[in-house]
C-alpha cells in the first residue's frame, strides 16, 4: 500500500522517479506526487489521481539530481491533493514521503506539536513536523530523524529531503518494504525492485528499525542505536518483460494467459533430475513433525489455503485449520502441541498475515511462507519458503498466484505423503500437465467467457456462485473477483446453505454461476440449481466434462478430480474480467484497492 521511490545522482530525476511511479501504481492510485531538489531548493508537485493526474501538474522546467516520489492509498484522510505526499514541515526545509500508519499520531501531535498548524489531515505531516522541531532545536537532519523515529509506533517506509543539503535521502522502515538500489554515481529507493529496474537490478535489503544515508556515491545502513551494519546487495532476478503489458490490453488478462505457463514452470522448479518432485527437507521435516497445521491468509490466499487443507488433508493426512489473517489473534483456536503455521501470501508483505507470524514467532512456532516474492518480510521472517514462480502479478485482481498457490500446495502435499509412506493413486507431475493443457483451452475459449458475462452481468446488481466440495471454495474465489473488479454483489454459497436465509434474495433473472467438478456432489449441486431456477433465477452451470448435461453453459476439460480447482477457476477469472468490461470499470485498478495491503 503506498509506494515510494527516490533518486540521487547524476540525471534528472523527475522522470525517473515519475517512470518508477508507473511501476508502483499497483501499491495504490488514489493520489501521488514527487518532490525534486536542486540548488534552489525543493520544488513539490502533487495531485489527485493516477501518475498520468500528477505528470499533468509537473513543470518541464524544473531539472534536480535529487527526489522523492509517492503513490498513494488513503488511511488518512480523504484523497486529495492537500493530503498527498510528499508532505512539508512548516518552514518547507524538510519534505518526506510515508507508507504505513502511525499508529500514535495523535498523541505525538498533542504530546509534541501544540501551536503547529498541519495542512492535511494525514499522520504523515507530525512526522516531518515532529522532524523540523528537533532541528530547530539544535539537532542535525540525522539526528532529529533518528529521534522521531524513535518515537514512531506503527508502520513506515520514509523518504526524507533536506533544503539544506542536496545531497542526501535519509531512509527508513519499520515493518513496510523499502529496498535501497545502487548504481554508478547515483543510488535509488524504492518499494518494490520493479520500480527501479529501468536503472538498475543491484538491491540491499533493509531490515526493520534501521535507517540509512543515501548519497549518490554511498549508501550507509545504520541502527537507530547508531551502529553502521554492512549488507551485500542481491540481484532483482526480475525481467523488464515481466512488468510490461505487451500487447495486451489489460494486465490481468495477460496474467490469466499466463497461468498455463507458469504451471509449467512451477512443475519445473519442483523437479528432481530423475523427474520426481521435491521440496527442501526441512520443510519436509517440518511438515513431517506438525501435528497440525495452521493456514493464515487473507482474501484470495486464503480461498486457496481453503483448497490447500484438502489437498494436505487428503494426500499427507495432516489436519489443517485455515484461518483469516486479521482475525486469528482475537479468535485463536486452542493450538495443538506440534503446530506448523503455512502464510499463503502472493505479495509477501500483508500486514494482517504478518501480524500472525510475528505473534506465533514470539510463541515459539515453525512458519513456512508461500509466496511469490523472494526475500519480501514474510519469506524472510519465516524458518522457511516455498516460492510460486508466477513472475510478478501486477493486476490487483489476483489470477495466477492462486492458481500457482494451489499447484505448490499440491506438489508440498504429495512430496510429504510421498516421504510418510503414503501412496498417492496419481501421477502430480503428469495431472499438472494436463491442468496446464485444460488452462491452455480455457484461455483460447474467451469468446465463450465474454458471451457468458454479456448474457448473465452486463446489467445485473447481484450474482451468487454455487458449489459444494471443492467447487464451493472455487465459488468464493469467483465472487470475490466478480465483485472486486465489476462492482457487482457478488457472494458464494455452499449449494446447500443457499436455502438457510440467502434464497430469499433470488428474483426473476438473479444469474447463479454453479459449478460442478465433483462427482459425489453433482446430483446435489443440479438440485440446488432447480431449488433457485424454481424462484425464477437465472442459472449458468459450468461442469467438468464427464459430468455434464444438456444445459450447462460451459464445459471444462477433465482434469484429476482433486485438481479441480486449478481449472474451474479459469472461467471466473475471464467471466469477471469480461464483466468488468462491460461496465466500464477500470480492470487493473478497481476503486478502493490496492494490490500489497501493507496496513493492519
Ligand atoms: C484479490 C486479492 C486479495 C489478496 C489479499 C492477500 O484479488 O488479490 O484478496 O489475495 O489482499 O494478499 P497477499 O496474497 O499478497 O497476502
Amino acid at each position: 500500500m503506498c509506494g515510494i521511490v527516490g533518486y540521487i545522482g547524476r540525471n534528472d530525476a523527475k522522470e525517473i522517479l515519475l517512470k518508477g511511479l508507473e511501476k508502483l501504481e499497483y501499491r495504490g492510485y488514489d493520489s501521488a506526487g514527487i518532490a525534486v531538489q536542486n540548488n534552489e531548493g525543493i520544488h513539490v508537485f502533487k495531485e489527485k489521481g493516477r501518475i498520468a493526474d500528477l505528470r499533468s501538474v509537473v513543470d518541464d522546467n524544473v531539472l534536480g539530481n535529487t527526489g522523492i516520489g509517492h503513490t498513494r492509498w488513503a488511511t488518512h484522510g480523504v484523497p486529495s491533493k492537500v493530503n498527498a505526499h510528499p508532505h512539508q514541515s512548516t518552514t518547507e526545509r524538510l519534505t518526506l514521503v510515508h507508507n504505513g500508519v502511525i499508529e500514535n499520531y495523535s498523541i505525538l501531535k498533542r504530546e509534541y506539536l501544540e501551536g503547529v498548524q498541519l495542512k492535511s489531515e494525514t499522520d504523515t505531516e507530525v512526522i516531518v513536523q515532529l522532524l523540523e522541531k528537533f532541528v530547530n532545536e539544535g539537532n542535525s537532519v540525522e539526528d532529529a530523524f533518528r529521534q522521531t523515529l524513535t518515537l514512531l509506533k506503527g508502520s513506515y517506509a520514509i523518504a526524507l529531503l533536506d533544503k539544506e543539503n542536496d545531497e542526501t535521502i535519509f531512509v527508513a522502515k519499520n515493518k513496510s518494504p523499502l529496498l535501497v538500489g545502487l548504481g554508478e554515481e547515483f543510488n535509488v529507493v524504492a518499494s518494490d525492485a520493479m520500480a527501479m529496474l529501468q536503472v538498475t537490478d543491484q538491491f540491499v535489503e533493509l531490515m526493520d528499525k534501521e535507517m540509512v544515508i543515501v548519497t549518490k556515491e554511498k549508501v550507509t545502513i545504520k541502527t537507530l542505536e547508531g551502529t553502521v551494519v554492512e549488507r551485500d546487495p542481491y540481484t532483482a532476478e526480475l525481467d523488464a518483460s515481466d512488468i510490461e503489458k505487451g500487447t495486451y490490453p489489460h494486465y490481468m488478462l495477460k496474467e490469466i494467459d499466463e497461468q498455463p505457463a507458469v504451471m509449467r514452470k512451477i512443475v519445473q522448479s519442483y523437479r528432481n533430475d530423475d523427474g520426481s518432485l521435491s521440496v527442501d527437507e526441512d520443510i519436509i521435516g517440518a511438515m513431517n513433525e506438525a501435528d497440525r497445521i495452521y493456514i493464515i491468509a487473507a482474501g484470495t490466499s486464503y480461498h486457496a489455503g481453503l483448497v490447500g487443507k484438502q489437498f494436505i488433508e487428503k494426500m499427507a493426512k495432516i489436519p489443517v485449520e485455515v484461518h483469516v489473517a486479521s482475525e486469528f489473534s482475537y479468535n485463536m483456536p486452542i493450538l495443538s502441541e506440534k503446530p506448523l503455521f503455512i502464510f499463503i501470501s502472493q505479495s509477501g508483505e500483508t500486514a494482517d498475515s504478518r501480524a500472525v507470524l510475528v505473534q506465533i514467532k514470539e510463541f515459539g512456532y515453525k512458519a513456512l511462507t508461500v509466496t511469490n516474492v523472494p526475500g519480501s518480510t514474510l519469506s524472510r521472517e519465516a524458518d522457511y519458503t516455498l516460492l510460486l514462480h508466477a513472475g510478478p502479478e501486477i493486476a490487483v485482481a489476483s489470477t495466477k498466484a492462486y492458481t500457482a498457490q494451489l499447484a505448490v500446495l499440491a506438489i508440498l502435499a504429495s512430496v510429504t505423503a510421498a516421504s510418510k509412506g503414503i501412496e498417492i493413486d496419481f501421477d502430480l507431475t503428469q495431472e499438472l500437465g494436463i491442468v496446464a493443457n485444460a488452462m491452455d483451452v480455457l484461455c483460447d475459449a474467451k469468446e465463450e467467457f465474454e458471451e457468458i458475462a454479456r448474457n448473465f452481468l452486463s446489467t445485473t446488481r447481484n450474482c451468487f456462485f454455487i458449489g459444494r466440495a471443492l467447487d464451493y471454495y472455487v465459488g468464493l474465489e469467483g465472487s470475490l473477483k466478480l465483485k472486486e473488479i465489476s462492482y457487482i454483489q457478488a457472494e458464494g454459497f455452499a449449494g446447500g446453505e443457499l436455502k438457510h436465509g440467502t434464497i430469499a434474495l433470488i428474483e426473476e433473472g438473479t444469474p447463479i454461476i454453479a459449478i460442478s467438478t465433483q462427482e459425489h456432489v453433482n446430483l446435489s449441486i443440479r438440485g440446488n440449481v432447480k431449488e433457485v431456477v424454481a424462484r425464477g433465477a437465472n442459472p449458468c452451470i459450468i461442469s467438468m466434462k464427464g459430468l455434464n448435461e444438456e444445459e450447462d453453459s460451459f464445459v471444462l476439460p477433465e482434469v484429476h478430480e482433486l485438481l479441480t480447482p486449478l481449472v474451474s477457476v479459469v472461467p471466473l477469472q475471464l467471466i469477471s474480467y469480461y464483466a468488468a468490461l462491460h461496465r466500464d470499470c477500470d480492470v487493473d485498478k478497481p476503486r478502493n484497492l490496492a494490490k500489497s495491503v501493507t496496513v493492519e
